[in-house]
Parts: structure tokens; C-alpha cells; sequence
């Protein structure tokens, strides 16, 4: 477990990949050293005036051949490992993905959106780079060293090669200063992009808020800030490659002097031939891609890491809900039990539904980084099939109750219980499954209607997505839209009202028939002909169910079978609309006060 998510373990999946593909570069230096030696020999039959045309040409034909085979062997190995690269980079992607999917809220709590995408683009590009074109580029720049090197040695001579080389050991040494520059430059220029990103992402999403308060000149200022911290950031990373790329252009020139000069010298006093002088110039000159390579690859090594480090940052963070149940594996986090490999084939995680008791004992929470709880010492039993109806303050903890049913945070063991089973010990997916949930953020897709409104189900059953959106009158809004079930909606489609929104997530959950049905804040938008209308088709439909009603308005709450009035997470008042109104309390006095509003209106 530990070892996985490493960037060896994605490599190792890979590895006949790989060594097919080091083979066949292998091949390919080997073969392309028989060019300079093949030049030499028609050199040196030149000027001995030992080879004709017909030798020449037989000479050419050589280099033909080989250039032939060079160039399916180029193919190959990018095939093999460019090809691996690339399939890496898919399943890390995929990986990352499915990993974010199962972390907590919590952690989408903490982290940008801008900084999340940023793993999938930039990042994992920068990963590509250092596991594909990297890997190829050190691997055939030592190789070619090492072949050139021998090469000069036997064909042409020792005491030249090793003057020639003399001045390259300064490239090592300076190749690991390099590194550990390249890769904090890079750190910090992959941070700027982060920010950057999640820059455009808050003012594109908060671009409402932003025009209504005029602040487009912040906006402005506040991201040509982040962008000139991105365009620095890069800098700093071009200037580090600008200052050192020249530098080994340096040393090779020094390279090359000496064997014009030493080389130069042997060949005057017949030590070696004028044709083994011209190839060992080229055989100097194929060097140069070497040792430039060389630096390249210590560059993309570098980002690579700096990168995956990110990464990496996010496969160690551990889904802290996680599923406890025996029927569901034991311990095991969805994201092993939904191996995204398994997910097309395993579709029918089916689970026996709940019936929908709910009970809270001295249920207390807090969340992360909160010093105040949330809910403090809660207990009370909401009967299958009743309907509780919760008023309080913003910040009274309704929400908050809501996440705990659902377990997008934990309570502590034994807090709250379903059907009697503490809710840690039922199977995530049957939990989820048995609870229909309106958020009070209700967030649509930019999809059709009728896909937003069967999201949760596993039908798609036309009749059934009607009937829902009939229960939470909406039905004939949509006849009204232009592709009615088909309409699309969001950024690429129409704009709904903020009504119209809610009625579509409220069917969104109806259609989800589960036992347990919690509307959070889902009718304040509604208008109050509409809420009695959609109230009334709960009554007459989900008889069965267990409703959980969040609410401001006393006529959405009056009827329900109790009425829970939260303050500051403590149960304040509880009990039924008329042992309310006789307790004088904080549920009568908004009573009243709702009452006085609604004559007022009617006087105007
Ligand atoms: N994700 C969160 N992280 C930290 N504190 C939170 C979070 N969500 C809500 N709170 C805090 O918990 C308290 C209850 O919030 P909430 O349940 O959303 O209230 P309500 O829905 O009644 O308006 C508030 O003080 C709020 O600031
Ligand atoms: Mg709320």
C-alpha cells in the first residue's frame, strides 16, 4: 500500500515497455556510429586512391541503409516509451482522480479548486516530460557517450580521446548544482501557476458578486499580480537554463580546439590518418547532443519531481470516512472498493435499503479547526415515516445535522443511529443510497434536466422523472423550456431561477425514492402557493417516508409531526406545533411575528 502512488510503482507496470524500448535505442547508437566510420573509409580511399566511384557509391549505399534502419528504429523506441509515458500520465490521472473523490469534505474545505486542477494539467505534465523524453534522453545520451567514446578510443586513438574529454568532467559537476536549482526554481514556478489558476476560477465562479460590487479593478489588479508572479516564476527557471546552456557550449568548444590542435598534431606526424581526424571531429561533434541533452534531462528530472511531489502531497491524504460496516469491507475506503478499472463492470452495488429511523443521542460535533461545536448534546428519536421539521438561526447547526446523517463528516461512535445500527457501521453506499438530500447550495450540472433530475437514480425512466418533477412542481416550467426534458442548463444552456433551481433538485431527490428525504432550506426560494402545493404532494406521496424538513417559514413547518427548534446546536424547543405555541417560546413568538408580516402584507 505504501508503495503505491510512488512514481516507481507506475513505471514498474511498464517496465517490458521500457526495456524494449532502451533495446532498441541501443540498437540504434550502435548503428549510428557506422556513419562517421563509412565516411572515414571513402575519405581514406579517396586520398589513397584505392576506391573508384563504384566504391564510393557501395559506401553510400551503406550509409542508406543504415540511415533507413535508424529511422524505424527512431520510431519504435518513441512508440515504446513516449507510448508508456503517455499511459502513465492517463493512469496517474485517473488514479489522482478517483483518489479526490473519495476524500473527505474536509479536504475540499481546505484546498482551492485552482490548485486541485493544476495537478492535472501542469503537473502531470511535468511528470510526462520526466518519465518519457527524460528517461529516452539519458538513457541514449550515455549510451552514445559511452559507444563514441570506445569508438574513438578503437578507431581512432587513446591519448587524443582522453585530451578531448578532459574538459566534459566539469559538465558532471556542474550538472548536480543545476539540479537542485532547477528543481526549487521549479517548485515555486509550478505554485504560481497553481494560483494563477485558482485566480481565474474564483473570479469566473464569483463573477456575479464581483460585477454587483464593482470590483472588477481588484479583480484586475489581484490577478495581474498572480500573473505577473507566474511570468517571474518562469523566469527565474528560463534564466537558470539560459546561464547553463551556454556554459556547455563553452566546454565543448574547448573540447573541439584541443582535437583540432592535438588531433591536428598526430595527424601531421602519420600517428593517425587524415580520414580517422575527420571522424574523430564528427565523432566529437556527436558528443555535443550528449552533453546538452544532458542538461535537459537534469532540468526535466527536476520539474518532474518537483511535480510529483505535489502530487503525491494528495495520494498520502487518507479519506477519513470510511466504511466500517462488516457487510461493506471492513476498513476499506471507497475509493478500494470502487477501483475505477471496476467501475463500468460493477454497476449493481446493490444494498437493501434502510427503513428510516432516525436516532440522535447526545449527538455532539465540531468541526475541524472549530473550537465551538456545532451541535451540542442532541437527543431525540425521529419515528420511520414522520416528518421533523428544524428552525433555527443561520448557524444553528441545521445544515450541519444534515452532513452528519449523510456522513460527510463524522460523529463520534454510537451518535446517531439508523434503524438502530450506528450509521458507521452501515455501508457508506447503502447510507448514502437510503437518503435523498436537497442541499441547500443546490448545484445543477451543466446537463439536460432530465439527466440533472435522474443524477441519483439508477433508472432513467421517463415516467418516473416526470412524476417527480410533478411532486415538486416543476413539471410544467420544463414543458415550457424550448427541448423541455432535454433542455440544458448552466453555463452552456438556460439560466434557471433560483426557484426553479431548488424544484429542480427537489425532484432530483424524489426520484431518488429513498426512505429518508431531507429538503435543507429547499423552498425559500419558492413562493407560498407553489411550497403548500409541493408540501401537500409530499403528504400524498412519500407517506412512507421519513422527512426531514429544514425551514424558515412557519407554514412549511407547522404541519410537520415535530417541530425541532435549534440554538447554537442545542435542542432549544421540541415538540409539535400546538405544544409549541403553548410553551410561549422562541417557535410562538416567530409564529406571531410571521402572522403580523402576513396581515401586513394583505393590508397593502
Ligand atoms: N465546513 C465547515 N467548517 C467549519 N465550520 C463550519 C463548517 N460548516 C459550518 N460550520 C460552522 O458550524 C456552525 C453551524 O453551521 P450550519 O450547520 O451550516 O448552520 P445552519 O445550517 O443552521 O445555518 C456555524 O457556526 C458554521 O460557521
Ligand atoms: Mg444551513
Amino acid at each position: 500500500m505504501k508503495e503505491k502512488h510512488t512514481l516507481l510503482y507506475y513505471i514498474k507496470r511498464y517496465k517490458r515497455r521500457y526495456i524494449m524500448g532502451a533495446i532498441v535505442l541501443l540498437v540504434v547508437d550502435i548503428l549510428n556510429l557506422y556513419i562517421p566510420q563509412f565516411t572515414g573509409e571513402i575519405t581514406d580511399g579517396l586520398q589513397s586512391h584505392s576506391m573508384g566511384m563504384e566504391g564510393v557509391m557501395q559506401g553510400i549505399g551503406k550509409i542508406l541503409l543504415v540511415g533507413a534502419l535508424l529511422a524505424i528504429g527512431r520510431f519504435l523506441w518513441r512508440f515504446f516509451i513516449f507510448g508508456s509515458a503517455r499511459r502513465i500520465e492517463c493512469e496517474i490521472r485517473n488514479d489522482l482522480f478517483a483518489h479526490l473523490e473519495t476524500l473527505s469534505m474536509r479536504y475540499f474545505n481546505e484546498n482551492k479548486t485552482g490548485e486541485l486542477m493544476s495537478y492535472f494539467t501542469n503537473d502531470l505534465n511535468a511528470v510526462r516530460m520526466s518519465i518519457g523524453p527524460a528517461v529516452i534522453t539519458t538513457f541514449d545520451a550515455t549510451i552514445l557517450t559511452i559507444l563514441v567514446l570506445g569508438k574513438m578510443i578503437t578507431h581512432v586513438n587513446l591519448k587524443l580521446t582522453l585530451m578531448a574529454i578532459v574538459p566534459l568532467f566539469f559538465i558532471a559537476g556542474g550538472g548536480i548544482w543545476y539540479g537542485k536549482q532547477a528543481e526549487k526554481r521549479f517548485r515555486e514556478k509550478q505554485q504560481a501557476f497553481s494560483d494563477l489558476t485558482d485566480q481565474v476560477q474564483e473570479s469566473i465562479s464569483g463573477v456575479r458578486v464581483i460585477k454587483a460590487f464593482i470590483q472588477e479593478r481588484k479583480e484586475m489588479r489581484a490577478f495581474a499580480k498572480a500573473n505577473k508572479n507566474n511570468k517571474d516564476k518562469n523566469m527565474r527557471v528560463v534564466k537558470l537554463q539560459a546561464t547553463v546552456m551556454p556554459l556547455l557550449d563553452v566546454v565543448i568548444g574547448f573540447s573541439s580546439l584541443i582535437t583540432l590542435f592535438y588531433g591536428g598534431y598526430l595527424t601531421m606526424i602519420g600517428e593517425i590518418s587524415l580520414g580517422r581526424f575527420i571522424a574523430f571531429n564528427q565523432y566529437i561533434n556527436m558528443l555535443v547532443w550528449p552533453m546538452i541533452a544532458v542538461g535537459d534531462s537534469i532540468t526535466f528530472f527536476s520539474q518532474g519531481r518537483a511535480s510529483y511531489k505535489r502530487i503525491r502531497k494528495v495520494f498520502l491524504e487518507k479519506a477519513e470516512i470510511i466504511d466500517e460496516s462488516e457487510e461493506g469491507q471492513l476498513g476499506k475506503s471507497l475509493a478500494d472498493q470502487l477501483k475505477i478499472s471496476e467501475i463500468d463492470a460493477d454497476n449493481t452495488m446493490q444494498a437493501s435499503a434502510l427503513h428510516g429511523q432516525i436516532t440522535f443521542n447526545h449527538l455532539s460535533f465540531s468541526y475541524h479547526n472549530q473550537n465551538r461545536n456545532a451541535i451540542e448534546d442532541l437527543s431525540l428519536t425521529i419515528e420511520k415515516g414522520s416528518t421533523l421539521a428544524i428552525l433555527g438561526r443561520t448557524g444553528s447547526g441545521k445544515t450541519t445535522l444534515a452532513n452528519l446523517l449523510l456522513r460527510m463528516y463524522d460523529a463520534e461512535q454510537g451518535m446517531i443511529q439508523i434503524d438502530g445500527i450506528d450509521i458507521r457501521k452501515i455501508p457508506l453506499d447503502k447510507l448514502r443510497k437510503s437518503i435523498a438530500y436537497v442541499p441547500q447550495d443546490n448545484f445543477l450540472f451543466s446537463d439536460t434536466l432530465g439527466n440533472n433530475i435522474a443524477f441519483g437514480s439508477e433508472s432513467k425512466d421517463k415516467e418516473k422523472m416526470e412524476e417527480a418533477a410533478k411532486e415538486a412542481c416543476i413539471h410544467d416550467n420544463i414543458m415550457d423550456f424550448p427541448f423541455q426534458y432535454g433542455t440544458i442548463v448552466g453555463e452552456r444552456g438556460v439560466t434557471l431561477s433560483g426557484g426553479q433551481k431548488q424544484r429542480s433538485s427537489i425532484a432530483r431527490a424524489l426520484m431518488k425514492e429513498a426512505p429518508i428525504l431531507i429538503l435543507d432550506d429547499s423552498l425559500s426560494a419558492v413562493d407560498t402557493d407553489t411550497e403548500e402545493q409541493i408540501l401537500s404532494n409530499l403528504k400524498k406521496h412519500q407517506k412512507d417516508k421519513t422527512i426531514i424538513i429544514i425551514a424558515h417559514r412557519i407554514s412549511t413547518i407547522q404541519n410537520a409531526d415535530r417541530i425541532l427548534v435549534l440554538e447554537e446546536g442545542k435542542k432549544a424547543e421540541y415538540g409539535t406545533h400546538e405544544t409549541l405555541m403553548n410553551e410561549n417560546g422562541i417557535y410562538a413568538n416567530l409564529y406571531h411575528k410571521q402572522q403580523l408580516e402576513k396581515q401586513l402584507v394583505a393590508q397593502q
